[in-house]
Order: C-alpha cells, then sequence, then structure tokens
C-alpha cells in the first residue's frame, strides 16, 4: 500500500484531499499540529503526525523512518498579521522540508498559488502562462515563489508545483463571505471595471494532486483552473441562480475598499487578528486579470476539468446549507 503524507490536513483542501486518498486506499498521515482542528478528520484510518517545520534534522529523521511514496506540502499562512510569518511559515517551511526530503525517493507535490506569479496584465487581458515573467504583488504571493525558486534551484528530489487560481468547494471560509453576502441580497462589485476571474473546484483540485503524485514527470509548474474565464457579473448571477434569490447591487470604487483594508490591518495589529480583507487580500481583489492557461496541465497529466462554475457553486451551496451556514 503507498503511503502519503498531507500537510496542512486540517485545512480546507488538505482535509478534502486526505479524504480522497483514503478512498483510493492510501495509507493517509495527517500532518497537523497539536492545535488543529480534527472536525474533517475522524476517520479511524488517519496516522496523525505534528512536524517540527524548525528542524531539518527531525523531519529528515522521520521522512527516512516513514519513508512515504508521496508528501503533498499544503501547509501554509493564507492570512497573517505579520509579513515576517508568511516568510517563516509559506518559504522557510518549505525549504527545511525539502532539505530533509534529500536524498530519499519520496515525491514532493507543493501547493503554490496563482499568487506567486501575480495578475495578468491589463491591456490584452491575455491569460497567463507558466513561462511568463512571475511578478506578484502580495507577500504571500512572493513567499510562495521564493519557495517555488528554492525547489528549482536547489532540490534534486522529484516535485511537483501546483499553482491553483481561487479554489472553492464545501468547507471553504472565504468564498464563503461572498455567498453569504449574495444570500443577504447585497451583490457586491469591486470597481467599475469588469474582473475576470478563474476558479477550481476543490475535487478537480484533488483529483490534479492526485495525477501529479502518479506521473513520472518531475520539476513542473502548472496553474490549475476549471479551464474557464467568467466575468465577475457571471459569478454573481451563477450565485444567485444556485441561492435562488434577488440582489441589490453595490459597486464599491476600488479606494473605499482599500481604505477598509488599511482600517482591518490596524484593527488587526491591535487585536492580534487577520482580517478576509487586508491588504493583501485587496491586491488580489482590485486586479483585472485572474486568467490564467492550463494547457501544459493538459497535456502532461491528462487533467479534464469535472466541475465547472455553475455545477460547482449549486454542488457548494448544497452543502452550505446542508450544513446550516446559509
Ligand atoms: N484556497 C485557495 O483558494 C488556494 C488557492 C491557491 C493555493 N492555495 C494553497 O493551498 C494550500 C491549502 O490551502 P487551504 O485553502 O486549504 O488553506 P487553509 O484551510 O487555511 O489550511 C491551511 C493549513 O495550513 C496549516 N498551517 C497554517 N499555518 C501553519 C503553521 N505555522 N504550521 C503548520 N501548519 C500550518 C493549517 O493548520 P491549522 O488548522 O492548525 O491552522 C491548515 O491545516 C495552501 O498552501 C494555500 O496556499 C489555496
Amino acid at each position: 500500500m503507498q503511503k502519503v503524507l498531507v500537510t496542512g490536513a486540517s485545512g480546507f483542501i488538505g482535509s478534502t484531499l486526505v479524504d480522497k486518498l483514503l478512498q483510493l486506499g492510501y495509507e493517509v498521515f495527517a500532518g497537523i499540529r497539536s492545535t488543529s482542528s480534527k472536525k474533517y478528520l475522524q476517520d479511524t484510518r488517519i496516522r496523525f503526525i505534528d512536524l517540527n517545520y524548525t528542524s531539518v534534522e527531525e523531519m529528515s529523521k522521520l521522512f527516512k523512518e516513514e519513508n512515504f511514496n508521496t508528501i503533498f506540502h499544503l501547509a501554509a499562512r493564507t492570512k497573517a498579521k505579520r509579513k515576517e510569518d508568511f516568510e517563516r511559515v509559506n518559504y522557510k517551511y518549505v525549504k527545511n522540508l525539502a532539505d530533509a526530503l534529500e536524498g530519499l525517493d519520496t515525491k514532493l507535490i507543493f501547493l503554490s498559488s496563482f499568487a506567486a506569479h501575480g495578475p495578468g496584465e491589463e491591456t490584452s487581458f491575455a491569460p497567463v502562462k507558466i513561462e511568463d515573467k512571475n511578478t506578484p504583488d502580495t507577500e504571500y504571493g512572493k513567499m510562495k515563489l521564493k519557495a517555488e525558486e528554492y525547489l528549482n534551484s536547489n532540490f534534486n528530489g522529484k516535485y511537483i508545483i501546483l499553482r491553483p487560481t481561487g479554489v472553492y468547494g464545501a468547507r471553504e471560509t472565504d468564498y464563503f463571505v461572498y455567498f453569504q453576502t449574495i444570500n443577504n441580497h447585497i451583490e457586491p462589485y469591486l470597481g467599475f471595471i469588469p474582473q475576470r476571474l478563474t476558479f477550481v473546484h476543490v475535487d478537480d483540485l484533488v483529483d490534479v494532486c492526485i495525477l501529479s503524485m502518479n506521473s513520472n514527470l518531475s520539476g513542473k509548474t502548472y496553474f490549475v483552473s476549471d479551464g474557464n474565464l467568467y466575468l465577475d457579473k457571471e459569478f454573481a448571477n451563477i450565485t444567485k441562480k444556485a441561492l435562488n434569490t434577488w440582489t441589490i447591487r453595490l459597486k464599491l470604487p476600488l479606494f473605499i475598499v482599500g481604505w477598509i483594508a488599511s482600517l482591518n490591518e490596524i484593527i488587526g495589529a491591535v487585536l492580534g487578528k487577520s482580517f478576509t480583507l487586508n491588504k493583501d487580500k485587496f491586491n488580489i481583489l482590485k486586479a483585472r486579470n485572474w486568467n490564467c492557461d492550463i494547457e501544459n496541465l493538459r497535456v502532461d497529466l491528462g487533467y479534464v476539468p469535472k466541475i465547472d462554475l455553475k455545477q460547482g457553486v449549486e454542488k457548494t451551496i448544497a452543502w452550505y446549507k446542508q450544513e446550516n451556514w446559509l
């Protein structure tokens, strides 16, 4: 039986990946912290590991003992109060984990992000390609890119880097805020130029993780989306239909959203917490072109997206309703 480790297993994508790997018959180790929630990790077949990401030596010893076939590295800060937290968790921990894998046959699947590239240009609105120059404009994205660059230049083992665009699905809590807003009859638009958006349903992303594990390829980087481009208005219409509701359109100038994000940063610093709308998130929201090209993912890994936005949003909203989130 193949032995796999999923770090960040308590999170939205990690817990969904764990479920799928168990379903496929893998021996699954979940990398979590002592403080992590096990709400979605109730299956008794799961083995738990609390990795010490600060010690290459400790991780190296553990990896030698366990001899995992694959490690999916998902643990990351997606929001942080301080810039240093992004650097520590999203770069240094990846570097240490890669160093600890040196000389082993374990394949590493690293969940980076579209943010490592940054948004596409806003003249021709061409989709971003993997060979394009990276220009991340968030601390989160910069540290994801630094981790990618470390793997590409220093890691001698087998690895694949995945750069998902916006991931949504059951258990997700950020897009959920948008669904809630529409459910409350407000249809928000940030800025006056239409936003070009891409999405991937978590089930499709999990399939890509498994395709990456099973592929003989190494040293490759792929954007991951459902292959379609959506305007912000289409996203709103799909959501409204799935919720069977009416809305009032609210168009907010970007500078107002920027102010709220800055204010949230100040309040967050005082209260010691990070808000969903912060400065990094504002840079993501203000960009108009989140289109990416996934042709190499289709060709190299045989990826066929199964869930488009309409199906995915319906499925996700059905889950939120079933769980009484909506
Ligand atoms: N969701 C998206 O739209 C999206 C898009 C592109 C890329 N990604 C990438 O996909 C991966 C998973 O994202 P997600 O949406 O599932 O995020 P999530 O729900 O926030 O989960 C993050 C996971 O990382 C763990 N983690 C955070 N800080 C840690 C630390 N200091 N030490 C150890 N573990 C830590 C969390 O553990 P606790 O539960 O203990 O906090 C949690 O298990 C991340 O690498 C993210 O950058 C996500």
